[in-house]
């Protein structure tokens, strides 16, 4: 037997041993001769590596070997798909097809060559239904789910250390510390790449790794720890979406990847608080899971919309709905009350007419826009929208700049997803 890095495992190779996943659960028995189908579901799980039967002469056979052309030729089509919506003269337009499709490449090659993976999409409208009426308001269909009515109980602790300006480091770590799960997600994400230079900056006055939530105040800053606290603690309760609507590692995914491309470019932008950013991103779209529960057919008919009339899916829920998921989150921050940039930052995010609000939900449009050109999971959404040129204009970055940002994302997504889902099990 030899152990192999899953992304390099190919179709025919033999299991020679049971697989689990990472939280202990049976996937696929030792004997298995892996299709592509096997693969891509590995991949799926974020496996370190596997045992595959070695074959004769110390190799591992047989290998399948991917038709380059074929790959290549299948993935433009792909990117172009995604990007058809996109403003060709924009600046940003050559340089994320360009990114988009090494990656989409790379995907491919991983998985043998087949088209669909999980990331790719993941999104699956149901089948046409008698339309009722419409929802009548954000704030009507958040009444119908009771689960929203309020947010946890270690929200509101923390919410108060955050409204209070004479609140200490410490009391943002014990409104945490009643919640170990909470507790154990932020120190994992502190311990990952997200903190790497902070960490290798202070080295010397902290130990390699944050073991508790007081080093994490010292190396995060005890307002920003509490912000990162505000948005995870409130994941638990997006968890339950219809798999028939999106596969839920996939739209959250999507969530991180937008998170980490948010928090790069506020602090490439030089923003005091990539925090906020990276929380905003990392509820933009949450708007989109209660309308998935709350008005499924309404869901269903603007998908179908949107990809018959290669629309934003954002336009056509404002067409059927009346508002957008993106008014929809807004509505619930603000209920919860959440920090005022955030909620703007997520209400604002499809919508930059407002312009009062540009600056800040600019950040997550464009991250929006990075994480879905690149294929970082997904929300529902076929094409990229268009790039308003209210948030690029206000943003002042330039192409380059955006593009060579893109592969320390990436990094940051794979492992800020493991931090958040280490078991790859499910949602948060
Ligand atoms: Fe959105
Ligand atoms: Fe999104």
């Amino acid at each position: 037997m030899v152990r192999r890095n899953v992304s390099d495992l190919r179709a025919g190779m033999v299991l020679a041993e049971d697989v689990l996943t990472p939280g202990g659960r049976f996937l696929m028995p030792k004997g298995t001769t892996l299709d592509h189908g096997h693969v891509k579901s590995l991949l799926a799980w974020n496996l370190p590596d596997v045992g595959v039967v070695e074959g004769e002469g110390g190799s591992v056979s047989p290998v399948a070997v991917p038709d380059v052309e074929a790959v290549a030729a299948a993935a433009a089509a792909t990117v172009a798909e995604r990007l058809r919506l996109l403003d060709p003269g924009h600046p940003l337009t050559p340089v994320l097809h360009r990114l988009a499709l090494d990656r989409e490449v790379r995907r491919r090659k991983a998985v043998g060559g087949d088209a669909s993976s999980a990331s790719s999409g993941g999104e699956a409208a149901r089948p046409a239904e008698d339309a009722p009426s419409p929802p009548e308001s954000p704030e009507a269909l958040l009444r119908d789910e009771p689960k929203l009515v309020s947010p946890p109980e270690v929200y509101l602790r923390i919410s108060e250390v955050l409204r209070n300006p004479a609140s200490t480091v410490d009391d943002a770590a014990e409104s945490i510390r009643h919640d170990p799960n909470l507790a154990a997600k932020l120190l994992r994400l502190v311990n990952s790449s997200f903190y790497a230079r902070t960490m290798r900056a202070v080295r010397g006055r902290f130990p390699a790794k944050v073991d508790s939530l007081s080093r994490a105040v010292m190396v995060v800053g005890g307002r920003q720890l509490a912000t990162l606290a505000l948005g995870v603690s409130v994941l638990p309760l997006f968890q339950d979406i219809p798999p028939h609507w999106v596969n839920m590692q996939v739209f959250w995914e999507h969530s991180v990847g937008c998170a980490v491309a948010a928090q790069s470019l506020a602090g490439a932008l030089g923003r005091e608080n990539a925090e906020a950013a990276f929380v905003a991103g990392l509820l933009h779209d949450i708007g989109r899971i209660v309308l998935f529960k709350q008005a499924s057919t309404h869901m269903a008919a603007a998908m179908r919309q949107a990809v018959t009339a290669h629309a934003p899916l954002f336009e056509t829920e404002r067409a059927l709905l009346g508002f957008d998921h993106a008014a929809l989150g807004g509505q619930l921050l603000q209920k919860w009350q959440f920090p005022a940039n955030l909620e703007k930052m997520v209400r604002y995010h499809h919508d930059m007419d407002e312009p009062l609000f540009v600056e800040e939900p600019a950040i997550v449009h464009l991250a929006d826009g990075v994480a879905t050109a690149m294929g970082w999971g997904a929300s529902g959404n076929r094409h990229v929208a268009p790039l308003a040129p209210a948030a690029w204009d206000a943003l002042g970055l330039t192409a380059a700049g955006v593009a060579a940002l893109v592969p320390a994302m990436e990094a940051r997504l794979a492992e800020t997803m493991h931090s958040f889902f280490p078991d790859r099990a499910g949602p948060p």
